[in-house]
């Protein structure tokens, strides 16, 4: 067996507690939001969630009013109801603290609970998640309820998982208000220690923002200016770390009653910026992840991918839980695509396929009334007798056939780094372009790598490289020392970097590095840049290889690289646009420019080609009339080759084994029809 299983390391997870909640197999699981039904719906609930073997079902995520409906007086009869009927029908419980959503009656009598917007405006209840992170009295509150809940339930035999909160800081995360002010203030003290260390950290000698006292400092409110980049990547990091904060303390009180793992449900989706959860990820139990097709992006389905990806790289290459996902459409984008036959199933299998031993849906029973009545449901409004429906069995019997994929670790011989803090300073206010924005450039590196059928493991940056043969750095706008040196490192003992442009600009404290662009990794990458040259919209340039590039161009002067290849036009024609530079035993490669996608990918396939990194799923895309993915998960005993087929037409791939999705023996090749997923138990390891 290749080392390959072993190596994303990185969070504290020992795989333990994954591994209990899959002792019976992949879990299948959904949201249930019994508060909204009638009790005698609740009996045909249960019993239509083990018809599609259901087997977790997570509650009391928006419970608060239900269950304490008056300050101080509880109400446990429909949620001990809940977890009884749930737990007489074998189906376990990932139980929510249910502090998401304050009720009314806290707003009313402490309206100083409620966020605060940049232009000092309180946003009001009436939605959800309606309190400021930094809230002493919603803080007081919420650890009440928690306490009680602990107490009720922290024995009870179908408590599997608890479910802090919900999807913490979606709407919240940032909020300005005097509250936020003072917890700001300490966080900074204790991150500076001086005033004189903060105004050197935030350049504060600018535009005369020199602070004499703590008291001064404010959150990033509206100004009338471009504010200050370093107080707003402050804030970010602050804010962050303050329901990280509010996370751990409902955790404390969560352990101190019961022995039951704990985690709460992450948003490793596009949309969504403001944790850093390489912080929050050593903390939880087992990580989960919500996750929803975006279909305001480009490319949607790469993008599963690499929400998967990521998602276990946090997870340190352990499994993780899929928590949430849509069984069809969402009902928060402009346009709310449904989803087509099939598409459920592949989609939930990529996840299962990037190391997800276990998929859940939002939600079980779609909603009649509320913001989210047309949410798609595993159980829709139109009832069993739906495609839907149908569909949701299929996956619960199918999900079943691959209990055995359960605890076993994916291969990939490429990483790419991940950074919440560099997506922070990249796309803060003052940039070089508002039309380079670092989740696209992400976005664009990964599809090149996925598109040419390339298992990707994403990375922390300045975590393990070890055992990898290509490390893809995309647009590391703010890098550490730390970080640029492990990549020098990375290449130095023989490693492949492929480095793309606005990587390495400013430090930690968001301060450029002098000398030239790309800073941090000018000497890795052997070019110097004394300029940038960003394009208007609409305008592109040619490179002398007969690419098309966009967005962004430098003037780059190579030190020791070699040229691969010139800008043929634009603001720098005839200077590299694509250099080459040997360092040490290792080569690394710099991209001053926006590829075009088909061109970025023939780069990428060159680039894994040279660094000898596997690309099993590499060429089918052409048999299958469109995308075809192909993952191998490994334990030291067995391997399984995951096929999921997004095309219009079958595909053949070598494979020998048992087909545990149609229990056919596969001799040779797999045939993987259109639209659907096979995955072998090979016979030979690879
Ligand atoms: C999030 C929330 C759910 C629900 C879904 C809708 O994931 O956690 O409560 O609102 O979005 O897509």
């Amino acid at each position: 067996m290749s080392q390959q299983a072993t190596r994303e390391r990185g969070a504290a997870q020992d795989g333990a507690a994954m591994a209990t909640l899959t002792a019976r197999g992949l879990v299948y699981g959904c949201d249930y939001n019994p508060e909204q039904w009638d009790r005698d719906v609740w009996r045909e609930d249960v019993a239509l969630m083990r018809e599609a073997g259901v087997d977790l079902v997570a509650v009391n995520i928006f419970g608060w009013s239900h269950i304490e409906p008056e300050p101080g007086v509880y109400d446990w009869s429909g949620l001990d109801e809940i977890l009884d009927l749930l737990h007489a029908n074998d189906i376990r419980v990932n139980l929510g603290t249910g502090t998401s959503s304050p009720p009314p009656w806290l707003s009313t009598r402490h309206p100083e609970i409620l966020p605060e917007q940049p232009d000092g405006t309180t946003r009001f209840p009436g939605g959800r998640q309606a309190w400021c992170p930094s809230s002493p009295v919603y803080r007081e509150h919420a650890l009440r309820l928690v306490e009680q809940v602990a107490r009720r339930y922290g024995g009870h035999p179908a408590l599997a998982l608890w479910h802090v909160s919900n999807e913490l800081g979606c709407h919240n995360a940032l909020c300005y208000d005097e509250d936020s002010a003072a917890a700001f203030r300490v966080w900074l003290e204790a991150r500076y220690t001086s005033i004189a260390n903060l105004n050197a950290a935030w350049g504060t000698a600018f535009w005369s923002q020199r602070y004499g006292a703590w008291s001064e400092i404010l959150p990033p409110r509206a100004t009338l200016s471009i504010g200050n980049p370093a107080q707003a990547l402050d804030f970010h990091r602050f804010s962050s770390d303050a329901l990280l904060d509010h996370y751990r303390a409902e955790t404390a009180i969560l352990r101190e009653h019961s022995s039951a793992p704990v985690t709460t449900n992450f948003m490793v989706t596009a949309h969504i910026r403001n944790l850093d959860y390489w912080t929050w990820a050593p903390e939880m139990d087992l990580v989960a992840n919500d996750h929803y097709l975006d279909h305001r992006l480009a490319d949607p389905v790469s993008e599963l991918a690499f929400a998967a990806d990521l998602t276990r790289g946090l997870a340190g290459g352990q499994a993780w839980l899929l928590m949430e996902q849509a069984t069809s459409a969402v009902n928060w984008q402009p346009v709310n695509v449904a989803k087509t036959p099939g598409q459920m199933t592949r989609n939930s299998l990529t996840h299962v396929a990037r190391g997800a031993d276990g998929v859940c849906f939002f939600q079980w029973r779609a909603s009649r009334q509320g913001a989210e009545k047309f949410h798609s449901a595993m159980l829709p409004h139109a009832g069993t007798d739906s495609a839907v429906w149908e569909e949701v069995v299929e996956l619960g019997a199918t999900l079943d056939r691959l209990t055995e994929v359960a605890g076993t670790r994916v291969q990939a011989d490429v990483a790419l780094l991940f950074s919440w803090e560099a997506w922070w300073a990249a796309d803060s206010e003052a940039r070089f372009s508002g039309d380079v924005r670092y989740l696209d450039q992400v976005h664009a590196a990964y599809r090149a790598l996925y598109d040419e059928g390339v298992s990707v493991a994403v990375v922390r940056p300045g975590g393990d490289l070890t055992g990898y043969r290509l490390v893809v750095v995309p647009s590391l706008h703010l890098t550490r020392d730390a970080e640029a040196a492990a990549v020098e490192a990375f290449v130095a003992a023989g490693g492949h970097a492929l480095i793309t442009f606005n990587s390495g600009i400013v430090d930690e404290t968001d301060s450029v590095r002098l000398g030239g662009y790309p800073g941090a990794f000018r000497d890795l990458l052997g070019v110097r840049s004394d300029e940038i040259f960003p394009l208007l919209p609409g305008q592109s340039v040619t490179l002398s290889d007969g690419a098309t590039a966009r967005t962004w161009t430098e003037h780059v002067r190579t030190t020791t690289a070699q040229v691969h290849a010139t800008f043929a036009d634009g603001p720098v024609a005839g200077g590299p646009a694509i250099t080459r530079n040997a360092h040490g035993a290792g080569t690394a490669w710099y991209v001053a420019t926006a590829l075009d996608a088909d061109d970025l990918r023939a780069l990428v396939r060159d680039v894994v080609e040279q660094a000898g990194a596997s690309a099993p799923g590499a060429g089918l895309a052409a048999q299958a009339g469109g995308r075809v993915e192909v993952v191998r998960r490994t334990a030291p005993d067995r391997a399984y080759l995951f096929v999921i087929n997004h095309g219009t037409s079958d595909v053949e791939v070598p494979a020998r084994g048992l087909e545990l999705v149609t229990q056919d023996r596969a001799d040779g090749v797999v045939v993987v029809p259109a639209g659907t997923v096979r995955v072998v138990r090979e016979e030979t390891q690879p």
